[in-house]
């Protein structure tokens, strides 16, 4: 392969073939391709785009960098959600046990929060003890036994990914679709799933706010996934306001208990459901039952147990990672809240400490907001709308006028 002739053709907006970037990955990930020739490859694809073979490619070349999770046959259905992420988006904790209820397995492979979205494997370490990296043969007696588990990737899984979202991250082409969908699609392929859906958010608080963009980004990685013979379907979800009522990891998981226990806020649940629903062969109302009668909650405690993690911690998270100062953020006037903004509150989470602003800040699982009251609510002047869980003195004030409208 002569690199420069391979860049200048995509700089012109010409195709890679399949061979050509399979190759460009191995030697990316082998070390023969240099940072500086992946950038300009990522900066060409940045502007003149990919075609679907290309995309294609890339995924496959990306999933194939590493490990790729072998199923012993006979084995029940393996099936998966991956959720462009969101603020307050929790569903992965409850839809992994609710899923195994069904007799499924859910080999799911998470990440951890980056920017003003939170992380999944971040709100499971809030639980004490709960290990997100297991060895294979660990992963594998645990879908035996539970039926799900929630693990971070391994350095052998999608190794060219990891490489590669490094180097995207501080050459300002993360923004690219066909990149976007090789990099999502490679982890959830390596996974060797039946079924795959994905939770694509649009919105304020979402990576893609505009639909159109988000439609597209959906629509781009179904067509990968069938491709490559994964039954892959996708939803589109508004993320203007948080997921449910809790922004923060302790708090999250609170929530998350609160489900699994049968009760909850409604847009989660309901939300968990349409995703449990188009992975397994059941109606909504069996879904929910299973919440209701403590299945759901069963396999989540096995699944903690399996993982390390303090079971007896779940019913007490607010006392075990409490937050010195409290304080409660009023509605400035009567009227209906419109605005309850997932942006301003996941950026405010992050600014307590519950997110990251760079891959190696440190978590704090007790501090966050709590969302007492949902868009759409009327309210009086001096109700109580946002709590506020943080380590620091903060002014409610500015932050109701940061993160609400009432109108
Ligand atoms: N999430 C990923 O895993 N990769 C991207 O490129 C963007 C979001």
């Amino acid at each position: 392969m002569h690199l420069p002739s391979l860049l200048e053709r995509k700089r012109d907006g010409g195709a890679l073939t399949a061979d050509e970037i399979a190759g460009l990955v191995r030697g990316y990930v082998r070390g023969d391709v240099p940072d500086y020739q992946m950038a300009a490859w990522a900066m060409a694809v940045f502007f003149r785009g990919m075609n679907d073979d290309e995309t294609t490619a890339l995924t496959m070349g990306m999933r194939d960098s590493g490990e790729i999770f072998k199923w012993p046959v006979g084995t029940p259905p393996k099936v998966d959600k991956h959720s462009t992420g969101g603020v307050g988006d929790k569903v992965s904790l409850i839809l992994a046990p609710l899923l195994a209820c069904e007799g499924v397995w859910v080999p799911m492979v998470s990440g951890r929060g980056l920017g003003f979205t939170g992380g999944t494997l971040d709100k499971l370490e809030s639980i004490p003890g709960f290990r997100v990296n297991l060895p294979w043969p660990e992963m594998l007696a645990q879908l035996e036994r539970v039926g799900c588990f929630i693990v971070g990737q391994t350095a052998d899984f999608c190794p060219a990914d990891k490489k590669l979202y490094a180097l995207r991250d501080v050459t300002g082409t993360v923004a690219s679709l066909p990149l976007i969908v090789a990099s999502i699609m490679s982890k959830k392929l390596a996974e060797s799933l039946d079924r795959l859906v994905l939770d694509v958010k649009f919105g304020r608080g979402a990576f893609m706010p505009d639909r159109k963009d988000a439609q597209r980004l959906a629509d781009a990685m179904v067509a990968v996934g069938r491709g490559a013979g994964v039954e892959t379907c996708a939803v589109l979800n508004p993320m203007d306001e948080p997921l449910g009522r809790m922004v923060g990891n302790a708090l999250e998981v609170a929530e998350c208990v609160e489900v699994l226990q049968g009760g909850g806020p409604r847009d989660l649940v309901e939300l968990t459901l349409e995703l449990a629903e188009s992975l397994v062969p059941a109606g909504k109302e069996h879904l929910r039952a299973r919440l209701q009668d403590g299945s759901a909650w069963g396999k989540f405690i096995a699944m903690v147990e399996a993982q390390g993690g303090d079971a007896s911690a779940l019913s007490k998270m607010g006392e075990i990672h409490r937050a010195p100062t409290i304080i409660e953020v009023a509605a400035p006037r009567d009227g209906t809240l419109t605005r309850l903004d997932a942006l301003e509150i996941g950026r405010l989470s992050t600014e307590l400490g519950a997110g990251r602003g760079k891959a190696e800040d440190q978590i704090d699982f007790a501090v966050g907001v709590e969302c007492l009251r949902k868009q759409g609510e009327k309210v009086s002047a001096g109700d109580p709308i946002l709590r506020i869980h943080s380590r620091v003195t903060v002014d409610g004030g500015r932050i109701a006028d940061r993160a609400i409208t009432v109108s």
